[in-house]
């Protein structure tokens, strides 16, 4: 066989693009309110519309009491919000019986809650393993194995959390939500409870997690860990203040630093 070494090598045309994919993540007009104190609703979120395609790792930052929390739970499908839609990979989750919704979240969702929200009777290792186990899934030892080590908790497999510090009970939530599958991980404020070494361990793993079919949003205070996502969502008042790509702490800090400042026009009395 031989081949001309004059034949010129002409690029393969790439196909044209089929329908655009559905975003992994869609949320319209994300309403959500709760009772104040004297019993009248107090809206937390005012309206938030956002996507997230799969591969990307989105942060949301913003001061507290913004409604970053409200919003993780209502895009994870954990409450429902007092209006507007949240659609998963294209399902609509408001349309969802109770049965369906659970069924998603335990397939698809994986959360790391601010609070850690571990099982106390469990062993760090089985608290790891429950997601699985709830999902009806094989619990395959290594994955959970795996999942421990990778946050430098192997030594700890057989603690129960009252025996852990609250920054390695934070690993174990985080270990717990990467140690199976899933489209999206939700993660609020999952570095909390971190000195720097363990902090940025985290987020090399929710990094390494928003990339093929996955994505990660990801709540947090750290404007550096921020400025390792492909985008920050700046939330104030229950509202998307900014959205910024590519851009470093500093600049983070200053989007945040003007959405904690009252609105222009604001004059106190
Ligand atoms: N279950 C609830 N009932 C009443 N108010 C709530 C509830 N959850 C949150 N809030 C209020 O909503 C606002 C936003 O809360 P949250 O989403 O936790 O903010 P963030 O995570 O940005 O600090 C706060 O003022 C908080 O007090
Ligand atoms: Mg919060």
């Amino acid at each position: 066989m031989s081949t001309s070494p004059d034949e010129p090598t002409v690029p393969r045309p790439t196909p044209p693009p089929a329908v655009a994919p559905a975003p992994l993540l869609r949320a319209r007009d994300l309403v959500k309110t709760h009772p104040g104190p004297d019993g009248t609703p107090v809206p937390v979120l005012r309206g938030i519309s956002m996507e997230v395609a799969a591969g990307e790792l989105v942060a949301v930052v913003g001061p507290s009491g913004s409604g970053k929390s409200t919003l993780l739970h209502c895009l994870s499908g954990l409450d429902r919000p007092s209006s507007g839609t949240v659609e998963i990979a294209g399902t609509e989750l408001g349309g969802l019986s109770r049965g369906a919704l659970a069924k998603l979240r335990r397939e698809r969702v994986g959360f790391v809650f601010q609070a850690y929200n571990l099982i106390s009777s469990l062993t760090a290792w089985d608290n790891v393993a429950l997601p699985a186990r709830l999902a009806r899934r094989t619990v395959r030892v290594q994955n959970v194995d795996r999942a421990l080590a990778r946050v430098g908790l192997a030594d700890r497999a057989r603690a129960k959390p009252s025996a852990l510090s609250g920054g390695q009970q934070q690993r174990v939530a985080v270990a717990r939500a990467l140690a199976v599958d899933r489209d999206l991980v939700f993660a609020d404020e999952p570095t909390g409870a971190l000195d720097t070494a363990a902090g940025a361990q985290v987020l090399d793993l929710l990094r390494a997690a928003a990339s093929g079919s996955r994505a990660v949003v990801l709540v947090t205070h750290d404007l550096q860990a921020a400025a390792r996502a492909d985008r920050v969502l700046v939330l104030r008042d229950g509202l998307l203040h900014a959205e910024l790509r590519g851009a470093g702490p500093a600049e983070l800090l200053a989007a945040v630093t003007a959405a904690a400042a009252p609105a222009a026009g604001a004059v106190g009395r």
